[in-house]
């Protein structure tokens, strides 16, 4: 793409660019699926042991325990932790459906908090103050590819004895300062979620999910939750779902963590560029860096003032290049959600985001030519 091409109505510039990855890793991909055809077992391969061997190694944690989806994933963590009906799971406001979904599927309790106006992820200080004597889960998200606060959370859970379950689905790959130490995100908490929906920094080729645990217990209940309640075919102890990742998909999965890091390292130099470039535009708020938290950029979402986000996402749309609002309601304010939170309930930080974020395109195989063109039509639109 030339300078010159600014004004080309052929160009689009798609938010995740999947075609463009897979061609470049196409041989070992191909090779890799193209083994299990030649078998056959597309349930419980042996690629899906090879894989979740090869994750835990990645993350540094006992046990992963394959599923498949995200969603799923972070229903069977709640149902392993034997929860009272009623009991409450605080978890953030602004963020994707799926965590509130499976509270609520299990007659649990949510409680939504408002989040940090920089970060996006759930804010410590709300979670202390939503604490009640039915509290017995924090499910903090890792929005966007960047760790919460999970020093402080882990503290809150630790005066508590509260169990804490990390949804991971943006996050894969990503480490946070532990006591001085960088830990991966997903092995901090009790249970570690995560999700290889296609745009995730880790993503197959379909739908698929894990679990992580360092308990041993644990990960033997969740093993059996995903394979209806049963350890041995055909004898079921307790009410399981079906939830199994394909053996294709652990495949694709087994190449493609080989190149998660670089993966992260794409989107950081993305990220980078977008830093480099957005920082003067006195419109936008960019994304904030928690010191404690390696950023792996699933989204590069900024702050866009009031009433100009959806303008810019106009314009920006006219000149071929997507962008997203994750998420335009907060889960609060969702109708489905909000009879349980009480109707006038308010999370003024996370209302206030829906209104302004905006995620521009974020992927492994994006030129410089197309960021440079991207951010040249952002500051147009600024300069009208
Ligand atoms: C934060 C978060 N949690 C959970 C999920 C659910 O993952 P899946 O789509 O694999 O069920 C997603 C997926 O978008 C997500 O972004």
């Amino acid at each position: 793409m030339k300078m010159a091409d600014i004004h080309n109505k052929n160009i689009q510039i798609p938010m995740v660019d999947l075609t463009g990855q897979y061609h470049r890793l196409q041989p070992e991909i191909d090779g890799a699926m193209q083994r299990v055809l030649d078998l056959g077992n597309y349930i419980n391969g042996a690629e899906v042991k090879v894989f979740s061997d090869a994750l835990a190694g990645y993350l540094s944690t006992g046990h992963v325990i394959p599923c498949g989806n995200g969603t799923d994933a972070l229903q069977a963590a709640l149902m392993a932790l034997d929860l009272e009906p009623g009991d409450e799971v605080i978890t953030t406001t602004f963020s994707f459906v799926s965590t509130v979904e499976v509270i609520v599927l299990l007659g649990l309790q949510p409680v939504l908090v408002d989040v940090d106006p920089h970060t996006y992820n759930i804010d410590p200080a709300k979670v202390r103050n939503a604490l009640t004597e039915r509290t017995r889960v924090i499910i903090p998200v890792h929005l966007f590819g960047q760790g919460a606060a999970m020093d402080e959370i882990m503290e809150i859970a630790r005066e508590l004895e509260l169990f804490v379950i990390e949804d991971g689905a943006q996050s894969l790959g990503a480490s946070y300062q532990m006591n001085g130490t960088f830990q991966k995100l997903g092995t901090i908490g009790h249970i570690g979620c995560t999700s290889f929906f296609p745009s995730k920094n880790l993503g197959c080729f379909g739908d698929g999910g894990a679990c992580f645990t360092h308990d041993e217990y644990l990960a033997e209940r969740l093993r059996m939750i995903v394979n209806h309640g049963s350890k041995k075919k055909y004898f079921n102890e307790r009410v399981g779902i079906n939830s199994r990742l394909d053996t294709l998909q652990a495949a694709v999965l087994i190449e493609k963590l080989k190149h998660l890091d670089d993966f992260i390292l794409r989107r950081q130099k993305v990220a980078e560029l977008y830093f480099d470039e957005l920082t003067n535009v006195s419109e936008l708020k960019l994304p904030q860096q928690s010191e404690k938290a390696q950023h792996t950029f699933n989204q590069f979402t900024v702050r866009v003032r009031g009433d100009l986000r959806d303008g810019l996402k106009d314009f920006l749309a006219q000149a071929g290049v997507s962008s997203m609002v994750y998420y335009p309601v907060p889960l609060h304010r969702q109708p489905v959600f909000a009879p349980c939170c009480g109707n006038n309930f308010r999370l003024p930080v996370s209302e206030m985001l829906s209104e302004e974020v905006l995620s521009l395109p974020m992927h492994t195989e994006m030129t410089e030519e197309q960021q440079v063109y991207i951010i040249k039509n952002i500051k147009k639109f600024f300069k009208k």
